[in-house]
C-alpha cells in the first residue's frame, strides 16, 4: 500500500453559493452524508432575501449570508449553484480569493480554460484549471455521458440523436412548485383535461415554463437560440463534444419538458465506427462506473425491467435500459438513460468533483 492510500485528506473550508435552492439543499445533504472532510462549518450563501435565516448542518444550524467578497476569505472550495449571473460575477472573485470554484451553471462550461468534468468520465480534466474554476455539466448532458462514455471507449462514437424528457426540477424549486400547483388546480376540474384542454390551461399560470406543464409535454426547454434549437439543446451538443473530447461528434438534440418532479430521461441513438451488437454494448455498460443496467422485456426468462424517472428520484446512480440494436443501421444502438437531475445531474457530480480536489491535497 502506498503512502497516499493511507494518508488522510486535509480538511477543506467549503462555501455553497445558492445553499437555499433545490441543488443547494442536495449539496448540503451530500457533503454531510459522504463525509467530505470539512474544516469548521461550511459557509452558506444566498440572496439578500435569505440572509439571516438558518439552515441545518449536522447537529446544528448555520446562518445564511448574502453573497460578498469577504465571504470567500479562507475558502478552499466554493460550489456555486445560484444561476449563471452569480457565477459570472462572483466565480472569479472566489477564485481570486484562493478557492477552487465548482460551478453548476452554464456560465463557464465552454471556456477553454475551464474543465467540464463528469467524475466517472473525465476526472483527469480537473487537474488543468488555470482560472481556478471547474464546471459541472448540464444535467441532461451529464446523465447521457455516463452511458455514452463506456460505449465510446469500446466502439468509437460518431453520431448521437438524442431526445430528452426533462423534469420540472431542472428549473429549480420554482419549477417543481409550478408543476405541483398546476396539477392541484387541474384536479379540481379534471373533466376539462379530457374535453376542453384550452380552458384548463387558461386557469393556471405558467412562469417557469412557456406553457402549462402538468398533464402535458412541452417541446421547448430553455430559450430558443441558433438554427431554431434551444440553448438546452446546444448545451447537449457542445458539452458532449467537450467532455468526450470529440469536437466533430455529430449530434441531433431535441429537449422536451415532461411533468415529472425530478429525474431526466434521454432516449438516444448512438452510432459507432464499427457494427454494434447488443451483447457487446451490454458488457461495456455493465462494467461502467456509476451506471446500473435495467433491461428486460418480461419474457423468455427475462424480468420486465427498464428505468423510470420516478424510480431514479433520490438515487445517486444513472440507469440505462431499452438497449436495442438499431433496426436500420448495424452501426447504431438505441437506449434509454435516466438519472436524478438534482443528484448525478447536479449536486452529486459537484460533490464528486470536490472529492477529486480534496484528494489532490493528501
Ligand atoms: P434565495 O433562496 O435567497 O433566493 P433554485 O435553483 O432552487 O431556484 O435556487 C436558486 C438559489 O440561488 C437559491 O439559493 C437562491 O437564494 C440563490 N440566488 C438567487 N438569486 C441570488 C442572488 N442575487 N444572489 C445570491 N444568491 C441568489
Amino acid at each position: 500500500m502506498s503512502v497516499s492510500d493511507t494518508a488522510t485528506p486535509a480538511a477543506v473550508r467549503v462555501a455553497i453559493v445558492g445553499a437555499t435552492g433545490a441543488v443547494g439543499t442536495e449539496l448540503r445533504r451530500l457533503l454531510d452524508e459522504r463525509d467530505v472532510p470539512i474544516d469548521g462549518d461550511p459557509v452558506f450563501l444566498a440572496s439578500e432575501r435569505s440572509a439571516g435565516s438558518r439552515l441545518p448542518w449536522k447537529d446544528r444550524d448555520v446562518e445564511v449570508q448574502a453573497i460578498s467578497a469577504a465571504a470567500f476569505d479562507g475558502i478552499d472550495i466554493a460550489i456555486f449553484s445560484a444561476g449563471g449571473d452569480r457565477s459570472k460575477e462572483w466565480g472569479p472573485v472566489a477564485a481570486a480569493a484562493g478557492a477552487v470554484v465548482i460551478d453548476n451553471s452554464s456560465a463557464w462550461r465552454m471556456d477553454a480554460d475551464v474543465p467540464l468534468v463528469v467524475s466517472e468520465v473525465n476526472p483527469e480534466a480537473v487537474a488543468r484549471r488555470p482560472r481556478g474554476i471547474v464546471a459541472n455539466p448540464n444535467c441532461t448532458t451529464m446523465v447521457l455521458m455516463v452511458a455514452a462514455k463506456p460505449l465510446h471507449d469500446a466502439l468509437g462514437l460518431t453520431d448521437v440523436v438524442a431526445t430528452s424528457y426533462q423534469a420540472a426540477g431542472g428549473a429549480g424549486m420554482s419549477g417543481i412548485t409550478e408543476l405541483l400547483e398546476q396539477a392541484e388546480k387541474f384536479l379540481q376540474q379534471p373533466e376539462d383535461l379530457q374535453t376542453d384542454g384550452a380552458s384548463a390551461e387558461a386557469r393556471v399560470s405558467a412562469e417557469s415554463f412557456s406553457k402549462a406543464l402538468a398533464f402535458n409535454v412541452l417541446a421547448h426547454c430553455g430559450s430558443f437560440a441558433d438554427a431554431r434549437y434551444t440553448d438546452e439543446e446546444w448545451k447537449l451538443v457542445n458539452e458532449s463534444r467537450k467532455i468526450l473530447n470529440l469536437p466533430a461528434l455529430r449530434m441531433s438534440p431535441t429537449c422536451v419538458r415532461v411533468p415529472v418532479v425530478v429525474g431526466h430521461a434521454i432516449n438516444a441513438r448512438l452510432t459507432f465506427t464499427q457494427p454494434v451488437q447488443r451483447a457487446a454494448a451490454m458488457e461495456a455498460l455493465a462494467a461502467a462506473p456509476g451506471l446500473i443496467v435495467e433491461d428486460g422485456i418480461g419474457k423468455d426468462g427475462e424480468p420486465l425491467a427498464y428505468p423510470t424517472p420516478l424510480a431514479s428520484a433520490g438515487r445517486d446512480e444513472v440507469f440505462v435500459g431499452r438497449i436495442r440494436e438499431d433496426l436500420g443501421d448495424p452501426y447504431s444502438l438505441n437506449l434509454f438513460v435516466v438519472g436524478d437531475n438534482l443528484l448525478k445531474g447536479a449536486a452529486l457530480n459537484a460533490v464528486q468533483i470536490a472529492e477529486l480536489i480534496v484528494a489532490e491535497r493528501t
